[in-house]
Parts: C-alpha cells; sequence; structure tokens
C-alpha cells in the first residue's frame, strides 16, 4: 500500500533506568500522525522518565528511539535541532522562567527558533495563551500565578511553535474539572485542525477515556509495558492489571511498592 503516513516515533525494545535500577525494560511502540498517545501506570512506574527519553533528554541503556527514521541518540547536531524544532513539551514541573513574564515565556521557543517578528510573536503567544484560558495573563509574571494557571503556561509554551508532536507529563494535575476538561477538548482540537500527535502523560480516568485513542500501560510489577489498545478495549478485555486500573479499583496514587534495590540485575550495562 502507497501513501500511507508511516510512524512518526517508533520506539524499539527500549529499557529505561534510573540509575541503576531498571524501570522498564522491552518498550517497543510506535506513535503515529494525528493520535493521541497516552501513557498510563502507578506513580514511580518510568512515565516521565519515559518522556524524557522520547525527547531525547536521557539516554536509552538499551534499544533506540528514532523520529521519523532518524535515531535520537545517534542524530547528528544539526539533525537533532532539526527535530527539536518540531516537538513541544510540558514537563511535569511545567517549570516557567520567573524572570521573565508569561508572555514572554509563551514567545521564548518562537526567538529561538523563527524569525518571527516580535508583533508576530507577541500575537501568537496570546493566541496560545487564551486557548489554555489564560489571555489576561501576558504582563503577568510566572509567581502571580496559582500552580493550575502556571501549569496552563507551560501548556501555552509547548503549542508556541504549533508543533506536530506534544509531549505533555500531567498536564491536568491539579486543575479543576472543568478546566481539565477544557484541557482535554483544546487537545482533541489540536489533533483535529492541525493533525497533532499528541503523547500524553496523565492518571486522569475521564482524559484517559475523553482523549485517548490508544493508551499505554507501564506496569511497575512486571517491569514492561502492556501492548497500547483504546482504553475502552482495556478496561473490557485487557489484563486484569490495566482493567483494575481503568476501573479505578487500583490506585494510581499512593505508589506501588518501589521496585527492589537489587532489580538492576541482569540489567544492560
Ligand atoms: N534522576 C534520577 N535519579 C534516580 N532516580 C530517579 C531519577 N529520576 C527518576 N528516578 C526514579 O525513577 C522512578 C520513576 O520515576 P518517574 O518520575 O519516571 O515515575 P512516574 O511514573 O512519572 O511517577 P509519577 O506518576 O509519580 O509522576 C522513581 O522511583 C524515581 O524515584
Ligand atoms: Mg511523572
Amino acid at each position: 500500500m502507497s501513501g500511507a503516513p508511516g510512524p512518526l516515533v517508533q520506539v524499539r525494545g527500549l529499557t529505561l533506568c534510573a540509575g541503576t535500577r531498571v524501570l522498564q525494560r522491552a518498550l517497543s511502540f510506535d506513535i503515529h500522525p494525528a493520535e493521541v498517545l497516552v501513557i498510563m501506570g502507578g506513580s514511580g512506574c518510568g512515565k516521565s522518565t519515559l518522556l524524557r527519553h522520547l525527547v531525547g533528554l536521557q539516554v536509552p541503556a538499551a534499544g533506540r528511539i528514532c523520529h521519523r527514521g532518524v535515531d535520537l541518540h545517534r542524530a547528528s547536531a544539526d539533525a537533532l535541532v532539526q527535530l527539536r524544532r518540531g516537538f513541544g513539551v510540558m514537563f511535569q514541573a511545567g517549570a516557567l522562567w520567573s524572570s521573565m513574564t508569561v508572555g514572554e515565556n509563551v514567545m521564548l521557543p518562537m526567538e529561538m527558533f523563527t524569525s518571527m517578528s516580535p508583533r508576530q510573536r507577541a500575537e501568537r503567544a496570546q493566541s496560545h495563551l487564551a486557548d489554555v484560558g489564560l489571555a489576561d495573563a501576558f504582563e503577568l509574571d510566572p509567581a502571580a500565578l496559582s500552580g493550575g494557571m502556571r501549569k496552563r503556561a507551560a501548556i501555552a509554551r509547548a503549542l508556541a511553535l504549533d508543533p506536530p508532536l506534544l509531549f505533555l507529563d500531567e498536564p491536568s494535575a491539579g486543575l479543576d474539572p472543568p478546566t481539565s476538561a477544557q484541557l482535554d477538548a483544546l487537545l482533541l482540537s489540536l489533533r483535529e485542525r492541525q493533525g497533532t500527535s499528541i503523547v500524553l502523560v496523565t492518571h486522569e480516568l475521564d482524559s484517559i477515556f475523553a482523549v485517548a485513542d490508544r493508551a499505554l500501560f507501564l506496569d511497575s510489577q512486571t517491569r514492561t509495558m502492556l501492548p497500547p489498545d483504546a482504553p475502552q478495549a482495556l478496561r473490557d478485555h485487557g489484563p486484569a492489571v490495566v482493567r483494575d486500573f481503568l476501573r479505578g479499583r487500583v490506585g494510581a496514587r499512593p505508589s506501588p511498592a518501589p521496585a527492589a534495590p537489587d532489580a538492576a540485575r541482569g540489567a544492560a550495562p
């Protein structure tokens, strides 16, 4: 068959470590164009660590991650810059630069990566802030925002360049239910309007069912993933551990017992 777009990202045989401890191994999956892929699992199973690997901030202990066929950890510096231009990332801490206003934070990627004029940057930033419900925050210092507002400003910054691929780590944690639902709607509209692929780490069951095309469960007991599938299918027909998770029977919080300190035995070097 010709014409079908291939995966944006291919992950093959990935091992995630924290220090010498293996968190997850044998992770293999694709991220497709215009899909919302949720990464889920109990606290401490390695979701944020996986995200850091997917954006190239951590080097895999084993395995590889290819973006549009380019191996992220073997790419030239120039190729990496090109690849990174195509990502928007919001980390779990959602840190903003405290020395800049909210608007300046959102404009920063445009300054770094585009030749847009100051006026164009300001207009684009204002529009992204409005999208996340922060139309009036442009001139504010980050310190003047609530935790949930800071998070939304960090999402606006991740959207700054209208990236084809967006990575969001717990974007709705700390948001009230209506704001969280608004964020879900924004993500779906990005996917519809711009064909954005979104990798979303979340514990929120409502969000998972509202936005995920597929969900990937990282099992902290077996230390590997379950094959991604539609959340409804996993809830109704998946293995017990993910059925329970998606039915809210197993708390995503508090965390399951951490892996034993000797878990790294047999780990990749
Ligand atoms: N830089 C590091 N050095 C040592 N251990 C780390 C490091 N980063 C993460 N870890 C450990 O790796 C494990 C997984 O962390 P990670 O943040 O990926 O989990 P998570 O699934 O995102 O959890 P949560 O749902 O609480 O955000 C945790 O036990 C954590 O303490
Ligand atoms: Mg995390």
